[in-house]
Parts: C-alpha cells; sequence; structure tokens
C-alpha cells in the first residue's frame, strides 16, 4: 500500500526522503514522488516518477536542495500507475502540495463540483481533489485550509500537505491511514510507518483517527480536526533499525523465518509465572473475576492472522474451555452480527493497521462489546482502540507474506489460553506442562532450521506441481490452510486446503499424480485417521509429502518436525512449510519479498 514521509529540519532533505521511500518499498507500489522546498525558497520543486524509488531517484535534478518536503510511493487505486498520477499532487499555481494514502469516497462528486467551477484536474487520482480543495480555500492558516478541505471529504486518509506560503510546516491528518511523527532534535519527521523514521529518532507520536499536527523544525503540535488540541507524549520505540535491514539474507522473508526461535524467546520473555503455573499478561486488562464471566471467544483477524487466530480458538477451547472460533473480520463487519455481552472479541493483526480488523473493532466497540487485540505493532491504530491485549513481540516484519508474525501470534495465544484456563479449570499440573512446552519451543523451531537444506531439495522436487493440496485434522487444518497461503501467495502456485476428514466428500476428485499433498500428521489421538486420509490419497495415486514427528511409511517423503506438547505441536509443523513455500518460490525465480498484487498492510477495503 501506498507510504508517506516527510521532513523538516536543516538536512539536505532530497537523499533522507529517497532514503525514507525505500525503507517503505515493502510495502508494495507502483510509483513514486517528492516536493521540496526551503525557508528561504518562496517555491516548490516537484519530481515524480512512474516505477521504482530507484526511477525517481534517477530523474531528481541537480540542484534540488532543500530542508523540508513530503514524499511519497503509490499504489494505485484512482487512474492507472503514472508520472501525472503519482503523487504529490500540485493545483496549478503549484502552492500546494499533497501526499495521500487512503481513498476519498466521494472523490467523484467532488471533483465534478470543482470541474463545474472551472477547476481542470491534470491527473485521475481521488487525491487531487483534495489539493484543489485546500488551495481554493480561503481560510487565513494552512491548518484551516486542510481543516475545511477534510470537512467535505469521505472516505480514509494519512495525509501530508505543504503550502509555497506557509513553507515553516508541514501539516498532517489521520482518518483511517496511518500516521506516525517522528519526533527529533530541531527536525521533525512524518511517516505511514515507523520503518521510514527509526534510522533517525525512535521517539514517535502516533496519531489517532480524527487528529491533525503542524510539524516545524523545532516543534509539534496535534490537534483534533475540529481544532481542540490534543496532547500527544512520545513514545519511545525498541525496534532498531537494523531489524528493518536484511542482515546478510538474500531476502526479509529468509531473514525473518530464521529470526523465529529468537522471536519466540521473546513473547515469553517476563511473561511465566512459574510459581502458579501460568503467565503474566500485563496489558489484558481483564481481571479474574471477568475472565471468569466469558461465556465465548470470537477471534477476527485476516489472511494469515485469522489462520493464526484459528490456532488461537483452539488453544483457548482446549486450555481455558471456552467455546472458540476465529473469523475473518472482512466477512464478520458485514454480517451484522449478533453482539453477545459475555463474549470476550480478540482482533488480531500484525500490522495492527489492517482496515477491516479495524473497523470490525470500531464496530464492537460501538456495540459495547469487550475487544482485545493480539498485535505486533505498538502503538497501532487496533492496539489503541483495544481495550486491552497482547503484543506479540516479534520486531518488525518487512517481507509481504508473514511468517514469524504468525509464529509469533501463535505463541501469544498460547499465552492467553494458558493464563484463561488456570484462572478457570486447567490444573496446575496441566500448566506447568504448556510452560514447560513452551519453554522448548525456541530449541526446537531452531532443529527445524536446521533442517532447511532438505527442505530445499524437498521444494525443487514440488516446485513443478501446477497445483498443490494441504490437508490437516482438527489442531493441524489451520497449519494446512496457512501453508498453502504462503505456498500462492510467493510462488503462485495453485494451492487448496482441506480438513483430512473432507477429503472424500470432494477433493479427492482432484487427487492424481500430478497433484501432490502436503499433510499435517502429528502423533497425537488422530493419527490413525490422518494415516487413513494419506492411504485414501495413495490410493488414487497421489504424491504426499508429509510433515510428522516419525517417518510415515505412507508418505513419498515426510519431514520430521520435533514433538511438543499436542496443543503446541502446530507452532512447530507450520515452520517447514514456510521453508518449502519459500525454497518453491525461490526455485521458481519469483520476487519472493513482493509477490505481485499484494501489499503489506491493507489499510483500505
Ligand atoms: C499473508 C499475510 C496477510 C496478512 C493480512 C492481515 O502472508 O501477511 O494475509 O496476514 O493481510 O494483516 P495484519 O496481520 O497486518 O492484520
Amino acid at each position: 500500500m501506498c507510504g508517506i514521509v516527510g521532513y523538516i529540519g536543516k538536512r539536505d532533505v532530497a537523499p533522507l526522503l529517497l532514503e525514507g521511500l525505500a525503507r517503505l518499498e515493502y510495502r508494495g507500489y507502483d510509483s513514486a514522488g517528492m516536493v521540496i522546498t526551503s525557508p528561504k525558497s518562496t517555491g516548490l520543486k516537484m519530481v515524480k516518477a512512474k516505477g521504482r524509488v530507484r526511477d525517481l531517484e534517477a530523474r531528481v535534478p541537480k540542484r534540488f536542495t532543500g530542508t523540508t518536503g513530503i514524499a511519497h510511493t503509490r499504489w494505485a487505486t484512482h487512474g492507472a500507475p503514472s508520472d501525472i498520477n503519482s503523487h504529490p499532487h500540485m493545483d496549478p499555481e503549484n502552492k500546494v502540495a499533497v501526499v495521500h494514502n487512503g481513498i476519498v469516497d466521494n472523490a467523484a462528486e467532488l471533483r465534478a463540483k470543482l470541474e463545474a467551477d472551472g477547476v481542470v484536474f491534470a491527473s485521475e487520482t481521488d487525491t487531487e481533489v483534495l489539493t484543489h480543495l485546500i488551495a481554493r480555500s480561503q481560510a487565513e492558516t494552512l491548518e484551516e485550509k486542510v481543516r475545511e478541505a477534510l470537512k467535505v471529504v469521505e472516505g480514509t486518509y494519512g495525509i501530508a500537505v505543504m503550502h509555497a506560503d506557509f513553507n515553516d510546516r508541514i501539516v498532517v491528518a489521520r482518518n483511517g491511514s496511518p500516521v506516525v511523527l517522528g519526533i527529533g532534535e530541531k527536525e521533525m519527521l512524518v511517516a505511514s510507518d515507523i520503518a521510514a523514521l527509526i534510522a533517525h529518532t525512535r521517539q514517535i507520536v502516533t496519531l489517532d483517527d480524527g487528529e491533525m499536527a503542524t510539524l516545524k523544525a523545532d516543534e509539534f503540535r496535534t490537534y483534533t480536526t475540529s481544532g481542540t488540541l490534543t496532547t500527544a507524549t512520545p513514545e519511545t520505540v525498541e525496534w532498531e533499525a537494523a531489524s528493518y535491514d536484511m542482515g546478510g539474507h538474500d531476502t526479509y522473508m529468509h531473514k525473518e523465518i530464521s529470526e523465529q526461535a529468537d522471536a519466540v524467546d521473546r513473547v515469553l520473555r517476563g511473561r511465566i509465572d512459574e510459581k502458579f503455573s501460568t503467565v503474566h499478561l500485563g496489558g489484558l486488562n481483564l481481571d479474574a473475576r471477568e475472565a471468569r464471566g466469558i461465556r465465548r471467544v470470537k477471534i477476527l483477524g485476516c489472511g494469515t492472522s485469522y489462520h493464526a487466530g484459528m490456532i488461537g480458538a483452539s488453544l483457548i477451547e482446549g486450555l481455558a474451555r471456552i467455546p472458540a472460533d476465529s473469523e475473518p473480520a472482512s466477512e464478520f463487519r458485514y454480517r451484522n452480527p449478533v453482539v453477545d455481552p459475555d463474549t470476550l472479541y480478540i482482533a488480531v493483526s500484525q500490522s495492527g493497521e489492517t482496515y477491516d480488523v479495524l473497523a470490525a473493532v470500531q464496530e464492537l466497540k460501538r456495540k459495547g462489546a469487550r475487544v482485545l487485540g493480539v498485535v505486533n505493532v505498538v502503538g497501532s491504530a487496533i492496539a489503541r482502540e483495544a481495550d486491552g491485549g497482547v503484543y506479540v513481540h516479534a520486531g518488525p516484519e518487512v517481507c509481504v507474506v508473514s511468517t514469524k508474525c504468525f509464529t509469533n501470534t501463535v505463541v501469544a495465544f498460547a499465552l492467553l489460553a494458558l493464563h484463561l484456563g488456570r484462572i478457570r479449570d486447567l490444573s496446575v499440573a496441566d500448566g506447568k506442562r504448556i510452560i514447560e512446552g513452551l519453554r522448548k519451543l525456541p530449541g526446537q523451531i531452531q532443529e527445524i532450521l536446521e533442517g532447511e537444506e532438505d527442505i530445499k531439495k524437498l521444494a525443487a522436487e514440488y516446485a513443478d506441481a501446477k497445483s498443490m493440496m494441504f490437508i490437516g485434522r482438527v489442531r493441524g487444518y489451520p497449519v494446512a490452510l496457512e501453508a498453502s497461503l504462503k505456498l500462492k501467495e510467493i510462488s503462485y502456485i495453485h494451492a487448496e486446503a482441506y480438513p483430512a476428514s473432507e477429503l472424500k466428500h470432494g477433493p479427492l476428485a482432484l487427487i492424481e499424480p500430478a497433484m501432490p499433498t502436503v499433510a499435517i500428521v502429528p502423533n497425537d489421538s488422530l493419527l490413525e485417521k490422518n494415516r487413513a486420509a494419506m492411504e485414501e490419497i495413495k490410493a488414487r495415486s497421489g504424491k504426499i509429502l508429509a510433515v510428522a514427528h516419525q517417518v510415515q511409511e505412507k508418505a513419498d517423503h515426510t519431514i520430521i518436525v520435533p514433538k511438543n506438547e499436542d496443543e503446541l505441536d502446530p507452532i512447530l509443523m507450520g515452520i517447514p512449510l514456510q521453508l518449502l513455500a519459500y525454497h518453491t518460490a525461490l526455485a521458481l525465480g519469483r520476487d519472493i519479498d513482493k509477490p505481485r498484487n499484494l501489499a503489506k498492510s491493507v489499510t483500505v477495503e
């Protein structure tokens, strides 16, 4: 999705903005641009290019200097990727420059009105509407001009605005699209993602929806869109700038898969309470009495986070004996759900900004529900909107597809399930058993990662498949779903996931030698049932790759993973399949970190 970066201070702004844009490249984009100025200059200078940030860099003219600027990477929504449609957008007099993330829903209507007033549009974008509205405002200050424009705009936005007549400031606003301020020493930054700020400052302020800010080199002010001042105390982010580098790996995905033992160690750190065989989750805001009153748990997320939520639901149901299920947030919010006061709702999101999840949370809160967040990005919109929650502490995830965040989210759910279980009926012995299992995870993950070379060979063997089937039963089913999603996202091989028990109700018709199956086969009470499913596949000459705790005779190949407690096995079984997807995509020469048509955080509907 689109990215914003802006700076006001004393440094040469163009290289700084280019570096910031490069840090946002992972989000996916099709064009880029920037506008700069300096206190002594009376005009705004612009450069834009369809393509990559390096194409923009190549176009930057000599003596393109300044100390204030805003820049953007665009992901086309209104109008095809082109130089003209890239941001920033300026008015015909080159006074106002706007970069915008989000979508102006009433752009067509506003455009028609402006055109009727004689405005000539240069681009096909919804953003240009905002530019003209701001430029035409008769208000005296830039803040007022922006506020007036936003009053008539419906939709979502994160914007940064510069004006040639007010060149000591950048004005920014947020409604549904992230805007983060970076507070420096006599310099201020703004971005849509911490990634673009972290090399310059760790002090950040995250704007709320309906909030605006004015950035000057040595001060910032935040206020609501109606003008009331708000208090914003900068938070210190702990993420290292180095987390955004590839650190010797060829891709972010590989780096992030490889980091999982450390990441899991982090989500566990400081949370285990041996004395009571439970865990402490400081941000939950749910006391024991309230926890006992929960009758049902509903987990909401999208994509990989929805799959993590499915495993979370089975952990909560298994350990805390509370009926639980996971549903795509994108579906939930549109079906006018019955909101039950005794249900605990949990929103899951790596980015904490996914629009469908955020909208579901807002709808739930409006209806009086209690909502927790299981989120990676500290201070993100969902984290702030929720009544409490658990941070998953995976560190920044740059690759578009999620790996380490999936694993850490599931571990965070295991902690939550243990916590709820120990408040309810989970015995001390079972609590101990799960804690011992959790402690074993980092070492076992490392062991799996050390088998990468073998998985790479298997990937070469399966990479020519046109289509693949993934099956699992009960706890294994979400593992199959997630593995099939990972494979299709980065290798573009068609993949389907089914509960193994459903095979004979239809999908068995697809099985033939050219359609290999990946079977999740843990050593648990369903082992024989899973073996029977493999038997059915073999009887149709289907090729099988099993992920199991011991060699599976019916399978053509087995990836063996270390055994943990039954409840925690799904965490480990997913990891070799991340590597399988990775090496399959690599063998096929795909752009692994930036798969086609996908963006890292989906902040629009
Ligand atoms: C898949 C993937 C996506 C995200 C989904 C939700 O690899 O990363 O399916 O999981 O877009 O994103 P978050 O977790 O940021 O809400």
